[in-house]
């Protein structure tokens, strides 16, 4: 059994706050594995490359690497240096979600994530971590919310969202990439068999981290 504490989910349910929440809480690394595919995304278009079909050749010229902050926290940091606010641009997302379908690029970051697991507990929070990363984890969850109610956080966010954008425009854009996660032929968004379901539509993201910290807790 890996000493992982999946977080799985669709975009802008909360699962990044939560999990780095969560790993506050527990005092343990949390390793968002969504910027692994944000900064693969970035340095293809950085580099000129055709996103729709990166090359291992490609792949293998990344220098991609997690190393803690002062906090113990992971920071990834692409080509030596932190990627900065344009990983998080709504145009780094989508290309995300285009990179993630190919076989290549999953098979370059499986690796990558699975490096990550080890004696201590660790929260790794992605699409297919309780699936295909660690089918094995400790624990497992996936998180939802309502498309509604998923654009409204997102909104609220800064970062991801262009400046003037409607709830409509914003929520159009969450289908479009539930849409490429969900029917993506290798490892889709979906919730392993035994991962527990957390719908949070109407909850506070610190009650997430509550009901998880007891799950946790009592080892559960
Ligand atoms: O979580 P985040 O929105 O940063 O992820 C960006 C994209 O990376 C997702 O839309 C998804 O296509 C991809 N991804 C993935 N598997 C993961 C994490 C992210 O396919 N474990």
């Amino acid at each position: 059994m890996s000493n992982v504490i999946a977080i799985d989910g669709p975009a802008a349910s909360g699962k990044s706050t939560a999990a780095r929440l969560l790993a506050e809480r527990l005092n343990i690394a949390y390793v968002n594995t969504g910027s692994l595919y944000r900064a693969v995304a970035l340095a293809a278009r950085r580099a000129g490359q055709e996103m729709g079909a990166l090359s291992p050749e490609f792949l293998n010229t990344l220098k991609l690497e997690y190393v803690p902050d002062q906090n113990g926290r992971y920071e990834l940091k692409l080509d030596g240096s932190l990627p900065g606010a344009e990983l998080r641009s709504a145009e780094t997302a989508s290309g995300a979600s285009l990179v993630a379908t190919q076989l290549a690029v999953r098979d370059y970051l499986l690796g990558v994530q699975r490096s990550f697991a080890g004696e201590k507990l660790i929260v790794m929070e992605g699409r297919d971590i309780g699936t295909v990363i660690f089918p094995d984890a400790r624990y497992k969850f996936f998180i939802t919310a309502t498309p509604e109610e998923r654009a409204r956080r997102r909104l609220a966010q800064s970062g991801e969202v262009t400046d003037g954008a409607t709830l409509a425009e914003v929520a159009k854009a969450i289908a479009e990439r539930d849409r490429q996660d969900s029917e993506r032929r290798i490892a889709p968004l979906k919730p392993a068999p035994d991962a527990e379901l957390i719908d949070t539509t109407g909850f506070a993201v610190g009650e997430v981290v509550d009901y998880i910290v007891k799950k946790v807790q009592a080892g559960t």
